[in-house]
């Protein structure tokens, strides 16, 4: 039985995780696919570096084409993150034949569909499982699980490092700043955190699966963007207050083929399945038109439950090695792209305005929403704890987003709302 070589791109939180469960899980890696899986050989920016493992030191190397051009590699797992640099070594491994695991969703967001269709012209597998959701298997779960249905919407929380963060803030009343911290110091958080707490790396991941469940090729332009970052303590509590909880949520809809995708911070009904989940924590929401109702959950972040995803793609690409299939799983996207208009796209919204408190600002305000067809749920009004403004609450029905949008520039220029503090979309 000829070993399975791996060479890895990597040694940080998710490889470190690799390297312990290839090595912990050694006897049942092996004997599900029929050989030993060895590491042969690991890029890192730093040789020099203390590792939290014991890595033999001829292992090591700070030349990542040293692990792409070595003959004797099978499978390149790439975790070291990266987009342009990164996408030229997985081209050129894959023009070696090499087979290739990622959990780079960055990387796949941008360039998957041309590292994809370089992987079939070389017959090659790519898999790329825990760049979504860490621990969830929910790309093999769209790919195979789903595949006699009709997706019609994906709906998640696809970032653990936003979730940690709105979850210490709600529960502990912690501050943004703190958190953030704390969720880079146990390696959720990218190498630019940014990348999470404005909603891009959800993003890259709601493309991803939107890709994959609606087959059509989703790109990060198609997915409208707005983070956590401006999330403040006193909108936690009013959702609350509500009856909601406030989380960063992926939703991807799909209607007649038309298409829309987003990620915004979301007010969601306490009851919803998915208001529950929280810390690093990830859930993701499938309904298909045959099947109904699924969820999925699970760490969405972290060393082990990532590294888990990585290596059951390992598995994989062993397993189709074995039987000389690698290369025939590539989901490619057929369908035309159509995107849904601002007219099409149907939410309902809270919004928290900071008003003069004066005779007739509620007649004038709720005059607008009349204006554009905005039908309203439930509107309050109360004295603001900090200044002598009132605060006006306002959830409405399902409203359009183009009437959304009018309304919201026709409250810009009215004089007696001194601030629009914060608007939300809200679901359930
Ligand atoms: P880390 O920053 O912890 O680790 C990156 C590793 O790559 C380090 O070992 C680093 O070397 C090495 N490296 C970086 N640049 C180079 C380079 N130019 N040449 C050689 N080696 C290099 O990242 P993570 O493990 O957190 O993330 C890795 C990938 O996995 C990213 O794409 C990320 O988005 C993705 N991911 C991460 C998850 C997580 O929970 N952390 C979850 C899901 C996906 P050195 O150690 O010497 O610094
Ligand atoms: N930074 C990412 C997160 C890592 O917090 O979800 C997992 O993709």
């Amino acid at each position: 039985m000829k070993p399975v070589k791996i060479g890895l791109l990597g040694l940080g939180t998710v490889g470190t995780g690799v390297v312990r469960i290839v090595e912990g899980n050694q006897e049942d890696l092996s004997s599900q696919v029929g050989s030993p899986i060895i590491i042969e050989k690991i890029a890192v920016k730093n040789t020099e570096k203390d590792r939290v493992i014991p890595i033999e030191r001829a292992k090591l190397t700070e030349d990542p084409w040293e692990v792409i051009r070595h003959p004797d590699i099978d499978i390149i797992v790439e975790v070291m993150g990266g987009i342009d640099q990164t996408k030229e070594y997985i081209l050129e491994a894959l023009e070696r034949g090499k087979h290739i695991v990622t959990a780079n969703k960055d990387l796949m967001a941008l360039h998957g569909s041309e590292i994809l269709a370089k992987a079939q012209e070389k017959q090659c597998d790519v898999f790329y499982e825990a760049s979504v959701a860490g621990g969830i298997p929910i790309i093999r779960t769209l790919i195979e699980g789903f595949s006699s249905d009709r997706i019609t919407r994906i709906m998640g929380i696809v970032n653990g490092t936003t979730n940690y963060i709105l979850t210490k803030m709600s529960q502990e009343g912690a501050s943004y700043e703190e958190v953030l911290a704390e969720a880079q110091s146990l390696g959720y958080a990218e190498a630019d955190p940014t990348s999470d707490v404005e909603g891009l790396d959800a993003a890259r991941k709601m493309a991803i699966l939107s890709t994959l469940g609606f087959r059509t090729n989703v790109e990060l332009k198609d997915v409208t963007v707005k983070g956590i970052s401006a999330v403040t303590r006193e909108d936690i509590t009013y959702a609350k207050r509500l009856g909601y909880e406030l989380k960063l949520l992926g939703i991807a809809d799909r209607s007649d083929d038309e298409i829309t995708i987003s990620v915004q911070p979301t007010m969601v009904r306490q009851n919803h399945p998915i208001a529950s989940v929280n810390g690093v924590f990830n859930a993701v929401y499938v309904h298909g038109e045959a099947v109904g109702e699924t969820m999925f959950y699970g760490a969405g972040a972290g060393e082990l439950p990532t590294a888990t995803s990585v290596v059951a793609d390992i598995v994989a690409v062993t397993k189709n090695l074995k039987l000389g299939v690698n290369g025939v799983k590539a989901i490619v996207p057929y369908k035309q792209k159509r995107l849904q208009s601002d007219e099409q796209i149907f939410s309902k919204n809270f919004i928290l305005l900071h008003v003069d408190d004066k005779a007739g600002v509620l007649a004038q305000i709720t005059q607008i929403f009349a204006e554009y067809e905005v039908s309203l749920a439930s509107v309050v009004q109360q004295p603001n704890e900090h200044n002598p403004d009132a605060e006006i609450i306002i959830v409405t029905h399902n409203a359009s987003k183009a009437s959304m949008d009018k309304v919201l520039k026709h409250f810009e220029s009215l004089n007696v709302i001194r601030r629009i503090k914060s608007v939300y979309r809200v679901e359930g």
